[in-house]
């Protein structure tokens, strides 16, 4: 299995022959090294409903006619939009050809606020546990630091785990290293930071706070091999 990181929370795994994105926020993505108009994907997985993780799910999944998956309430919203989509929502798993979804609690919101109108309601936020090959990741998407966290773990030998480190809308470092403690990751790589000015992080510190994990970063465009 193959996992790389494109900038902000974007994830691509590659692992039995499909490529698995995460939150394929591309056009205006300052950090990303993808082009959307070249981006593969046979599955998206999104996160919550912000316009940072869903960015250009719509557009790449018409393009590549792939399958969406999502919380209950947003892969209604971006199925109207003629995608095909897989719903799921907090707490349960689904065996795919490709891999086993399993969407945990995130501890943040999830709505989409279209230009001068009211929010729309958008579900739970979520966190994603992908397992393939033996392994595990989990992508925390946006959230604050909670206890569940060491449930997780002990649930689930996490292999990797993408945190976000931003501060402002999600953990800062101290809280994600402390996140990384409670679900005993073996590795550890820091999302969610430089993208914007409130969010904007040193890792060097990140990874000093971090105890046994084994912290890595990944500039936009590395990849780690499982
Ligand atoms: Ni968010
Ligand atoms: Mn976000």
């Amino acid at each position: 299995m193959k996992i790389s990181y494109h900038g902000h929370s974007v994830v691509r795994i590659n692992t039995n022959g499909k490529t698995i994105l995460i939150d394929p926020f591309i056009t205006g993505n300052p950090q990303t090294d993808l082009k959307a108009e070249e981006v593969k994907a046979d599955v998206i997985i999104l996160t919550h409903g912000h316009d940072d993780h869903v960015g250009d799910t719509v557009d790449l999944a018409k393009r590549n006619d792939a399958l969406v998956i999502a919380t209950h309430e947003l892969a209604a919203f971006i199925g109207r939009h003629g995608v095909k989509t897989h719903s799921m929502n907090l707490g349960g798993s689904y065996q795919f050809e490709f891999g086993k979804v399993k969407l945990t609690q995130a501890y943040h919101s999830s709505g989409y606020i279209p230009e001068n109108q009211e929010p729309i309601y958008l579900g739970m936020p979520a966190g994603v546990l992908f397992m393939s090959e033996g392994k595990t990741i989990y992508h925390a998407g946006d959230t604050a630091l909670f206890s569940d966290m060491k449930l997780i773990g002990e649930r689930h030998p996490i292999d990797v785990a993408f945190l976000p480190i931003g501060d402002n809308f999600t953990m800062g470092p101290e809280d994600a290293a402390y996140a990384a403690k409670l679900l005993k990751a073996k590795k550890v790589i820091p999302i969610h930071f430089d993208t914007f000015p409130p969010i904007k992080q040193n890792t060097n510190e990140f990874l000093s706070m971090l105890e046994e994990q084994n912290g890595i970063v990944l500039k936009p465009g590395e990849s780690l091999e499982l």
